[in-house]
């Protein structure tokens, strides 16, 4: 059973990262599928993201997903939030029953030096020593798992808000932090406080968000 990692945050909130080595067939035999998805790879990573939810919680109602206009998969009743993720051959879920959530994961490629500045502000790239980068000459002094961590933290909380239209740059703010193998660090949503967890491993960088429903966001 390729489970990658599992963390359960509280009672009632569990994460798990799940490598992808299952065809197709394992997942659909317990996963429906909401929507058509041509790209077999892509059906698969949907598919164990899916999967995980009923691993984690296993009265997950799947049949009661409903796809925002925004695309953020929710259940009417909310008698769970969950975000989901997939890159290459890993899936990641976190799911709650009492704590908004999303996650991100990512597996760190230079490509990320090219868009820091789409997602960092000039304050943030200050901060985090990424800026003014001659790209494909210098990479800053913690490679590329630190811009995509930071990447994948901003994905996570955009997952979080779930209603879209996100500027990166203006509204997320990451506060700086030093990188270790696994940690937390402030961040805020349009002022709104939010603490980023994350884990780095071999070749994936997870970072998710969760906090509580009865406080009130923006
Ligand atoms: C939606 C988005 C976050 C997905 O991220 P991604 O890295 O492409 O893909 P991931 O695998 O991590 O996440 C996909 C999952 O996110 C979830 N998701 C999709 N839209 C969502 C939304 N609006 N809110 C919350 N979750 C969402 C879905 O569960 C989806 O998986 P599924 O379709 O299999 O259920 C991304 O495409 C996006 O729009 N990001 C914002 C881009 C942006 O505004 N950038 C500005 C600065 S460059």
């Amino acid at each position: 059973m390729p489970l990658f990692y599992q963390q359960n945050i509280n009672a009632n909130t569990r994460l798990a990262i799940w490598k992808i080595e299952e065809t197709e067939e394992f997942f659909s035999g317990t996963v429906p599928l909401q929507r058509e998805i041509t790209h077999p790879h892509k059906r698969l990573q949907h598919l164990a993201g899916r999967y995980l939810l009923r691993f984690l919680f296993p009265g997950f109602p799947y049949h009661e997903i409903i796809i925002a206009s925004t695309r953020k998969p929710f259940l009417p009743d909310e008698q769970f939030h969950f975000s989901i993720s997939h890159c290459g051959d890993y899936a990641a879920a976190i799911v709650s029953s009492t704590d908004r959530v999303g996650i991100d994961i990512e597996i760190p490629t230079a490509k990320v030096l090219r868009i820091v500045h789409k997602f960092l502000s000039k304050q943030e790239q200050e901060a985090f020593g990424i800026n003014h980068l001659d790209l494909g000459h210098q990479l800053p002094a913690s490679g590329i798992q630190h811009p995509t961590l930071l990447w994948s933290s901003k994905e996570a909380i955009f997952k979080w808000w779930g209603n879209g239209e996100v500027d990166f740059r203006e509204m997320i703010r990451l506060e700086k932090f030093v990188l270790e193998a696994k940690g937390s660090f402030n961040a805020s949503f349009q002022e709104y406080p939010l603490q980023i967890e994350y884990g780095l491993f071999d070749r994936l960088c997870l970072a998710w968000v969760a906090t509580s429903t009865t406080d009130e966001v923006i």
